[in-house]
C-alpha cells in the first residue's frame, strides 16, 4: 500500500504514541504509528534509547495495539534486541507481530542485511532506519547530522538500496543533507520518510510529543512544535488546581446524591461506641 501511496504522490505521516491515549490521537490523523525506542528519552526520562528493553517496548506496544489502530503499526527494534542472533531477533520481531504490530522498524545499513533478509523470508516486514540512528549515539560521538562527507554520502546511497533490495518495505532517513535524502527517494522504489532531511523525502515522521510541544528538552530545528502543549496542559491543570483550592470544583452537577429517603439516617448517624 505505501509503494502505491508512494506511486500516486501521496506523501506519508508517521508519528509516535507510547500508550492508548496517545494512539487515539494519533490513529484520526496520521498513516504510519509507531512505536519508537523514543520512548526512553520522551516517555521514561532517561538521555537516549540505549537503556530501552524489549519488556518495556512490549508494554508500550500493547497498550497502543489495545485502541486496534487503523493505521499501519509499526514497533521499533530496541538496542540489543536484534544484535545477538538471527533466532533471538526473529523471536523479538516476531513477538511485536503477535502483539499486534504490523511490521518492525529497525536501525542501521549493511550490517543488518543478513537480518532484514530473514526477517522477511519470516513474513515480517521491515522498515529501515539510516543516517543519524539515535542507537548509534556513542559512535556517531552525538546526535550529529550525518552524510556529509563523499564517503559517508555514498555509503547511505548504496546500505539505502541494499535494504531496499533485502526487502526492507520503507526506510526512515534520519539528520542527513536535504539533497542527499532526496537522490535516495528518487533512485528507490520503496517510500522514504524523513526526519530532519528535508522536503524530498516520499512522507515526514515527527515525535508526537514534540510536534505538539510537549516536551522541554532541546528541540533539534527539523522539529517544528505546532503548539505549546507543555504550557496548554499546564494552564489546565493549574486552572483545576486553584477551582479545588478556592472550592469552584467539584460543583455539585459533579457530585451524586443520595436518595432524599436516606437523608435522615444519615445526618442521624453517630459513631458506635468503642469497647475498651
Ligand atoms: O524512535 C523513534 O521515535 C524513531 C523516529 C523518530 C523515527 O525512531
Amino acid at each position: 500500500m505505501l509503494q502505491r501511496w508512494r506511486r500516486e504522490g501521496r506523501r506519508l505521516v508517521m508519528t509516535t504514541a507510547y500508550d492508548a491515549v496517545t494512539a487515539r490521537i494519533a490513529d484520526s490523523v496520521v498513516d504510519i504509528t509507531l512505536v519508537g525506542d523514543s520512548v526512553g528519552n520522551v516517555c521514561l526520562g532517561f538521555d537516549n534509547t540505549l537503556p530501552v528493553s524489549m519488556a518495556m517496548m512490549n508494554h508500550h506496544l500493547e497498550a497502543v495495539a489495545r485502541t486496534r489502530p487503523r493505521t499501519l503499526l509499526v514497533a521499533d527494534m530496541p538496542f540489543l534486541s536484534f544484535h545477538l542472533g538471527i533466532e533471538e531477533t526473529i523471536r523479538n520481531a516476531g513477538g511485536f507481530l503477535q502483539r499486534g504490530a504490523a511490521a518492525v522498524k529497525l536501525e542501521g545499513g549493511a550490517k543488518r542485511i543478513e537480518i532484514v533478509r530473514a526477517l522477511v523470508d519470516c513474513e515480517i516486514p521491515v522498515m529501515g532506519h539510516l543516517g543519524l540512528t539515535p542507537q548509534s549515539v556513542n559512535v556517531m560521538g552525538g546526535f550529529k547530522v550525518q552524510g556529509r562527507s563523499a564517503d559517508d554520502a555514498l555509503r547511505l546511497l548504496d546500505d539505502a538500496y541494499r535494504l531496499q533490495e533485502a526487502g526492507c518495505f520503507a526506510l526512515v532517513l534520519e539528520g542527513i543533507p536535504a539533497e542527499l535524502a532526496a537522490r535516495a527517494t528518487e533512485t528507490l522504489e520503496i517510500p522514504t520518510i524523513g526526519i530532519g532531511a528535508g522536503s524530498g523525502c516520499s512522507g515526514q515522521v515527527l515525535v508526537f510529543h514534540d510536534v505538539l510541544g510537549l516536551t522541554r528538552v532541546h528541540r533539534p530545528k527539523f522539529v517544528r512544535a505546532y503548539t505549546d502543549g507543555f504550557q496548554l496542559l499546564q494552564d489546565a491543570l493549574s486552572h483545576w488546581a486553584a477551582d479545588v483550592r478556592s472550592g469552584a470544583f467539584p460543583r455539585s452537577q459533579e457530585s451524586y446524591r443520595l436518595p432524599e429517603a436516606l437523608a435522615e439516617p444519615i445526618a442521624n448517624w453517630a459513631p458506635p461506641s468503642v469497647k475498651a
